[in-house]
């Protein structure tokens, strides 16, 4: 009788883990995708867009699960955890991924980019193909370029109109050699601070001011502690998302396809939620902060000029090949 109770519990038990093996289908394959930004940011937004678009498109066999706010980690650890294959899917800023892709860096070359149709046409022509090529030799694989604007100064000390307004502060840039010259060769002093941390560092001054896109901006809420903004747009960092080539690898073709296909929605939308939400957190930023435009550039512009030329051996040529984009 004890054996027979005992055998059926276990029949029971073994039915009921099938039952759970078929309920949940073997076949599924679950990613997870890091984001650092807020969830209503226009980058993150068309992330979770991607996974739901994923979800239709492969009858629920590809389950993509959105983590945005840095939850798994700043912009570096998550990047290194795509490096590693222990994170899928990641959010990668260019002023972060030079740490694993050295020539990414380019892109925070200051005054590159013409404007967004020049900033566009480079990333999805030739020069963003081969630049996603290195990418893939570091183990990752674009899946799209991601829209970042361009970046402007903010600061707790005064409106800055030249580069002498910025001579000593202290100004927070992401993890890039390029954003730090850049910032000496416009005579402030640079220092590298994790996303996540930029709002708490300028609350208790142990920075004077930084430099972000507008809705980045509104976002983390960094204007309400900061008093001045001044749009001189020195540069436009794009943000990619990025898979791990491993786990790209073992997708079937027709998986892949869909990945691509899905990369050029979600690009498409990330660009339309951009457009809307620049103009948006410019208003809102207002509220909070005396914002003022630099209409002339050129005090900045030739102050890296001789920046720019020192990192065309540097990039290999990137820098010209961008410029001549037309
Ligand atoms: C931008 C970008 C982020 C990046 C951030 C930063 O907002 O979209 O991906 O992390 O800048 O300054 O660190």
């Amino acid at each position: 009788m004890k054996k027979f109770i005992i055998g059926s519990i276990v029949c029971v038990l073994f039915l009921v883990s099938a039952l759970v093996v078929f309920a949940t289908g073997e076949n599924i394959i679950s990613m997870r995708l890091g984001g650092d930004q807020p969830a209503e940011a226009p980058g993150e937004k068309s992330y979770s867009f991607f996974a739901e678009r994923m979800k239709e498109e492969t009858d629920g066999q590809i389950i993509i699960t959105v983590y945005p706010n840095a939850v798994l980690g700043d912009n570096l650890e998550l990047i290194e955890q795509v490096q590693a294959g222990v994170l899928e899917i990641s959010t990668a800023s260019m002023g972060w991924l030079n740490s694993f892709v050295p020539i990414v860096d380019v892109f925070s070359t200051p005054y590159l980019f013409r404007d967004k149709e020049h900033y566009w046409k480079v990333l999805d022509g030739e020069v963003g193909h081969e630049i996603a090529g290195y990418i893939e030799g570091a183990g990752m694989k674009l899946l799209y370029w991601v829209d970042a604007g361009a970046r402007s100064f903010y600061n707790n000390v005064r409106p800055i109109y030249t580069p002498d307004d910025l001579k000593g502060l202290k100004i927070r840039v992401m993890g890039s050699e390029v954003m730090i010259k850049t910032m000496k060769a416009l005579g402030a002093s640079p220092t590298t601070t994790s996303f996540d941390e930029v709002y708490s560092a300028l609350q208790t001054g142990i920075i004077d001011g930084a430099e972000n896109n507008p809705p980045s901006i509104n976002l983390m809420k960094h204007n309400e502690v900061a008093k001045y903004f001044s749009v001189d747009e020195h540069m436009m960092v794009p943000d990619c998302l990025l898979i791990n080539l491993d786990v790209w690898n073992k997708l079937t073709e027709e998986q892949q396809d869909i990945f691509i296909k899905l990369s050029k929605e979600a690009q498409e939308f990330a660009k339309e939620e951009w457009a809307k939400q620049e103009e948006e957190a410019l208003e809102i930023i207002a509220e909070t902060t005396e914002i003022n435009e630099i209409p002339d550039k050129s005090d900045f512009i030739e102050a890296v000029k001789s920046l720019q030329e020192s990192l065309s051996d540097q990039f290999e040529g990137y820098i010209e090949k961008i410029q001549a984009v037309k």
